[in-house]
């Protein structure tokens, strides 16, 4: 497998983190939308779609590139950092459409907690203070391992 690794992390770099932890488990290229956007992505064979949650979808220019970029590999997994994780199967409506719109196919999808002070929240320290943090670094680490075996078991 040749994965790579898309994020947007624009508030606390929470997923940042998640990226660079997920690559690091399966020797990934990590780049962000704007280095994405110069690549052939072509040369990939799985590529990770992650960032922050706003205003209850993945960040514009993720999605953006999802629709406009002319070489986009065949498999795909989505992940992000959000306020409110458990609600990620919403979240992730918006890019998980634009994604299967482009004929690619999703092997899996994952939300992480990310520190939020978006708004009022600030005055209280936001909300998920300290995360991703180990335990959901190691979580990020265990999905990445588990869409490269699915990529290598997945024929399109
Ligand atoms: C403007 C703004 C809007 C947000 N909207 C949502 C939201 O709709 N749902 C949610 O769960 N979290 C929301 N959040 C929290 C972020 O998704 C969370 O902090 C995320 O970890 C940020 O990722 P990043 O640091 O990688 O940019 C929002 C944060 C900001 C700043």
């Amino acid at each position: 497998m040749n994965p790579a690794i898309i994020h947007v992390s624009v508030h606390h770099h929470n997923t940042r983190a998640v990226a660079q932890a997920m690559g690091d488990a399966i020797g990934a290229v990590v780049m962000t939308v704007e280095e994405a956007r110069r690549h052939d992505l072509s040369d990939y064979d799985l590529i990770g779609l992650g960032s922050g949650i706003f205003f209850s979808s993945h960040h514009r220019s993720l999605q953006h590139l999802v629709r406009d970029h002319t070489s986009l590999p065949e498999k795909a997994f989505l992940f992000s950092t959000a306020g409110l994780p458990w609600l990620y199967r919403v979240w992730h409506r918006t890019l998980r459409d634009a994604v299967s719109r482009r004929g690619i196919k999703i092997l899996g999808e994952a939300c992480y907690p990310g520190w939020d002070t978006v708004g009022p929240l600030r005055w209280f320290g936001g909300i998920q203070r300290g995360h991703p943090n180990a335990h959901d670094l190691e979580r990020s680490r265990q999905f990445a391992m588990e869409m490269v075996k699915r990529a290598e078991n997945s024929e399109v």
